[in-house]
């Protein structure tokens, strides 16, 4: 589907990608460029580079790149004309009319329209004698009205077909209604509806979308949830519930919980900036949604022993991000739902204010895993600990909790920080090691899967590159490689189709800009090119170097040619005899 050059145009002149990736990512100013923490891969030291000239961005960590529709396609995690939609929306634009008839973007449509209708219809039921059972009991967990309007919370009656039929009569199709997830179909082949007898809790996504449900027994019986599955317009680790809510305060940081219910009722209780993942358990993705929002994230897990865990497994996916945690551990086994029931707003906003930070939370941790009243068990509990500290950025906490912890065990603070520097050593030199092979290991497997043929032809690779990247950070230099290296002389097929892509917009008279590829080139192509470009900054670029890199690529062409004779056409073994003949001469 190919939307107009010029309406392509307008939407990146208008979706100046500076301000777009900002609204993401903080960014610094470095020369004339700007620098961040990647959003695409967890790091503590900022690798991802803003290009304001070429509109592009490039990681040095994972190699995602590209213009700002492939920026968006990425971290919005949708399709490349939805990704256009999504910018059209933000800037105020209209989407050319013959758009709509992308056949998924369409159903992706069709299922939010589905569900937007579906929380309508839990919704009413609540306040209708079938819903009385759901109403009671959201008043019987302390819920006001106000508060069940906000969420648009609802009810799901005990019918197998009571939705299905409603949205039928709204004119949707049973494949909407079963890619929606809000029905299934039997062994039988007739189509029933997923939700029934549960209080429903819609997923709403941070631009007002029904994305999704939660549906929640009326009693003890299990499972106690049911939850949408991932659909064309929800993946489950890629959303927080209440986000949307949350965003606006997330400057005050993020409140993390388990549950729904813990958040419903922490917004009731005027904590609006509490979040939770959705029936799955956090994830790397969740924290650096989290991350892109709020600079402090408050973890409110539950007491028993699942919600420890979590907090473990949260606390090291949020530290990649190098948001700061705090932990609340609440007493007396509740979760914050009942705490807040029990105690009141003004109990909890005194835990948030005392918040441990997640130091101190996994110093105890640690604690208490060793007798500490015997000598072998410090030593080891210190051990331990320097290892802890080791791993704090910060010169100032590492010094705090040294003199805390020497104190308390009483040894040598000197000692201690020495270990402590010792094992920094240590860690920083593994985190080193395994970023780089990582790194390596990386851009391997991607450069295998954009162009299987590289590492067959280093050579020809290098200047193939050299070339496109050189070409699109100076486009008019494109008529001269035209003249001088024909598409066919191309050794690897990948590199071959972005030159004809660039050749054929140059013969349209069309703008070489990074964005008019995005529609042509996937996530990944697109950091590839945007690396040639990249590279391309860091050498001379000149007529002659686009004649030397035209040669370099023929010959390498023919020599690939003398090697496999049945690929020479005939004009290629003109050519050869010409320059065999040339050389005797
Ligand atoms: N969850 C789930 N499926 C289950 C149990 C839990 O998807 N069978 C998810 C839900 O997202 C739930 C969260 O895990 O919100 C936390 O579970 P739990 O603490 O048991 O639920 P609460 O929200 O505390 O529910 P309640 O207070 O009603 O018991
Ligand atoms: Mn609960």
């Amino acid at each position: 589907m190919a939307l107009p050059d010029s309406f392509i145009q307008e939407l990146i002149s208008r979706n100046d990608i500076e301000s777009v990736v900002s609204s993401y990512v903080r960014m610094k100013r470095r020369g004339r460029n700007l620098v961040g923490l990647c959003p695409f891969h967890g790091e503590k030291t900022p690798s991802f580079t803003l290009y304001p000239d070429t509109e592009s961005f490039y990681c040095f960590g994972c190699g995602a790149g590209g213009d700002v529709i492939t920026f968006i396609k990425r971290i919005e995690n949708l399709d490349y004309i939805d990704a256009v939609r999504f910018l059209a929306d933000r800037a105020g634009m209209k989407m050319p009319e013959d758009t709509r008839d992308d056949a998924v973007s369409r159903l992706r449509l069709r299922i939010l329209e589905a569900n937007r209708e579906a929380a309508r219809f839990f919704h009413s039921c609540l306040y209708s004698p079938t819903g009385k059972e759901g109403l009671e009991y959201y008043y019987k967990r302390g819920y006001t009205d106000h508060t069940i309007r906000h969420f648009g919370l609802g009810y799901a009656p005990d019918d197998f077909h009571i939705l299905r039929d409603y949205l039928r009569k709204k004119g949707y199709r049973d494949e909407e209604l079963t890619a929606a997830f809000l029905c299934k179909k039997s062994a039988s082949g007739h189509l029933y509806d997923i939700f029934r007898h549960r209080v429903i809790i819609p997923i709403i996504d941070i631009r007002g979308n029904v994305i999704a449900f939660g549906g929640r027994v009326l009693d003890d019986s299990k499972p106690k949830y049911l939850n949408s599955g991932d659909t064309l317009a929800f993946k489950k680790t890629n959303n927080l519930f209440a986000l949307n809510f949350a965003k606006s305060r997330a400057g005050d940081g993020l409140i993390l919980c388990e549950g729904y219910m813990d958040v419903i009722a922490l917004h009731q209780a005027g904590f609006t900036n509490a979040v939770a993942a959705l029936g799955t358990s956090f994830t790397a993705e969740h924290a650096r949604l989290i991350a892109r929002y709020a600079s402090t994230v408050t973890l409110v897990f539950d007491a028993d022993a699942a919600g420890q865990k979590g907090t473990k497994r949260a606390i090291d996916l949020l530290r990649d991000t190098g948001v700061d945690i705090r932990v609340i551990t609440i007493p007396d086994g509740k979760d914050p739902d009942e705490f807040i029931r029990l105690h009141g707003p003004e109990r909890f906003k005194l835990l948030m204010e005392r918040a441990a930070n997640d130091v101190e939370y996994r110093l105890i941790e640690l604690g208490r895993r060793y007798s500490l009243d015997t000598a072998d068990g410090r030593v080891l509990y210190l051990k331990e600990a320097a290892g802890l500290l080791a791993g704090l950025s910060s010169p100032i906490e590492r010094d705090v909790y040294a003199g805390k912890l020497a104190q308390e065990l009483s040894v040598s603070k000197e000692a201690l920080l020495s270990q402590v520097e010792s094992r920094r050593r240590q860690q920083a030199k593994k985190q080193q090691e395994r970023q780089l092979s990582q790194i390596v290991r990386q851009s391997d497997d991607v450069q295998r899967r954009i162009n299987p043929e590289a590492q067959k032809h280093p050579r020809a690779v290098s200047a193939e590159e050299a070339l496109l990247g050189m070409l699109i950070l100076h486009p008019d230099y494109i008529e001269a490689a035209s003249q001088v290296l024909p598409p066919e002389e191309f050794v690897t097929s990948f590199n071959r189709r972005l030159y004809e892509r660039l050749l054929e917009r140059h013969r349209n008279g069309l703008l070489i800009e990074l964005a008019f590829l995005a529609s042509d080139f996937s996530e990944e192509e697109m950091g590839s090119i945007t690396r040639m470009v990249r590279e391309a900054r860091e050498r001379v670029s000149s007529r002659e170097e686009v004649v030397r890199c035209a040669d370099v690529i023929r010959k390498e062409h023919q020599l690939l040619a003398l090697e496999q004779p049945e690929r020479l056409s005939e004009e290629d073994i003109r050519k050869l005899l010409e320059a065999m003949r040339d050389k005797k001469s």
